[in-house]
């Protein structure tokens, strides 16, 4: 049950420290700095030259940013979205990858992508929460996420384990594939470890709060981040639309000026998302946003640069720039939470949706 909670999403979302700890167990050596899964020997990706990702939603954004940590890492790898696969799927022959990202393993969407993958002579991976499940079934290889099971409709604790999951996965796959990783994995693998306490310290949740209750009535919102912070305004957005049924959307921050820019006035709150890669060009685009008097709502560390042009600030620790994504996506979890309970939404149930979506 919720137990003293009011809702599920707000109960999982403060189950983070415990399910990303679970995610990360026995999976890596701090002293060794290497990665190692119970399943998935290394032999399975040693003639892997292309990795694509297929899902869908919350899934579709921890695709990809695990795209991104795989071409870090120097893999070739791509994200798609599975209801796009069929029409539009990259070249897959027998040496590329296909990583089903499905928190459920029952999405058809994505299933279809499996299939199609399978047929097309790919080695499949299912990376998935639910044993048993269908995509955990058809595909040649499984990485269970291993979040424990997620009620709310909305994604939020399986969301982190995909990320981290994905990204213990790319320096496996770097490395049994290419012989190296680019990736520090030591310098992450030293972070990885301290998330669970970190994602701790923001579970407060008051500043989320309070900036749920400052912007309530605004006319949209505006999420932007670069890099790695791109999928993560893809995922505030989503999550934001989907339980408080206002007009959200991500942009990738340098985006903002091809188009985006003209729908930004002071009603229009920008959330900016700072990763720490390229952040001072993130900054520019902000500040772009704030000059058009919008409000800039500073996701970063304290004492950042960023806080000179913010109207709130959501702090996030100090961590490994391949992993502050995860932490800034907990505060957006906890705003979209605070803002559709301030609106009396149905959290755990938003209308038109379903939590597994089994149809095309
Ligand atoms: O079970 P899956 O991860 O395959 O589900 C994919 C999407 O339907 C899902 O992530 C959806 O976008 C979330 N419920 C949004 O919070």
């Amino acid at each position: 049950g919720k137990g003293e909670f009011d809702h599920y999403m707000l109960k999982e979302i403060t189950e983070q420290p415990t399910s990303i700890a679970q995610t990360i167990e026995g999976r890596y050596d701090p002293r060794r700095g290497s990665v190692s899964f119970d399943a998935c020997e290394p032999e399975t990706f040693a003639d892997i030259d292309r990795v694509v990702l297929a899902a869908c939603g919350t899934s579709y954004h921890a695709a990809l940013y695990g795209a991104i940590v795989l071409r870090r890492a120097g893999v070739d790898a791509d994200a798609i979205l599975a209801n796009e696969f069929g029409v539009s799927a990259p070249p897959i022959d027998d040496r590329t990858l296909v990583v089903a990202v499905t928190q459920s393993g029952e999405t058809a969407d994505t299933l279809g992508a499996l299939r199609a993958a399978s047929r097309a002579g790919a080695t499949t991976l299912a990376v998935t929460n639910v044993i048993g499940s269908s995509a955990a079934r058809e595909a040649d290889e499984q990485l269970f996420i291993r979040a424990g099971p997620e009620i709310g409709v909305a994604a939020t604790k399986t969301f982190s384990s995909q990320a981290i999951v994905l990204t213990l996965l790319a320096d496996r796959i770097a490395t049994a594939s290419t012989g190296t990783s680019t990736l520090p994995i030591g310098d992450i693998c030293a972070d990885v470890d301290r998330l669970p306490s970190l994602v701790e310290e923001l579970l407060d949740g008051s500043a989320a709060e309070s900036v749920a209750r400052r912007y309530r009535g605004e006319r949209a919102f505006f999420f932007i981040g670069r890099g790695l912070g791109y999928p993560v305004a893809l995922e505030g957005a989503l999550k934001f639309k989907e339980i408080t049924y206002e007009h959200a959307e991500g942009f990738a921050a340098g985006e903002l000026k091809h188009g985006p820019l003209a729908l930004v006035t002071p009603e229009t709150p920008v959330v900016a998302i700072f990763t720490g890669t390229e952040d001072e060009k993130t900054l520019k685009n902000a500040e772009e946003a704030a000059t058009r008097g919008a409000p800039i709502v500073a996701v970063c560390p304290d004492g950042h640069d960023a806080l000179s042009i913010a109207d709130a600030h959501l702090s996030i620790p100090d961590v490994h720039p391949m992993l502050s994504g995860l932490l800034a996506t907990v505060q957006l979890q906890l705003v979209s939470y605070h803002a559709a309970n301030l609106l009396d939404r149905e959290i755990d149930k938003p209308r038109n949706l379903a939590k597994s979506v089994t149809v095309e």
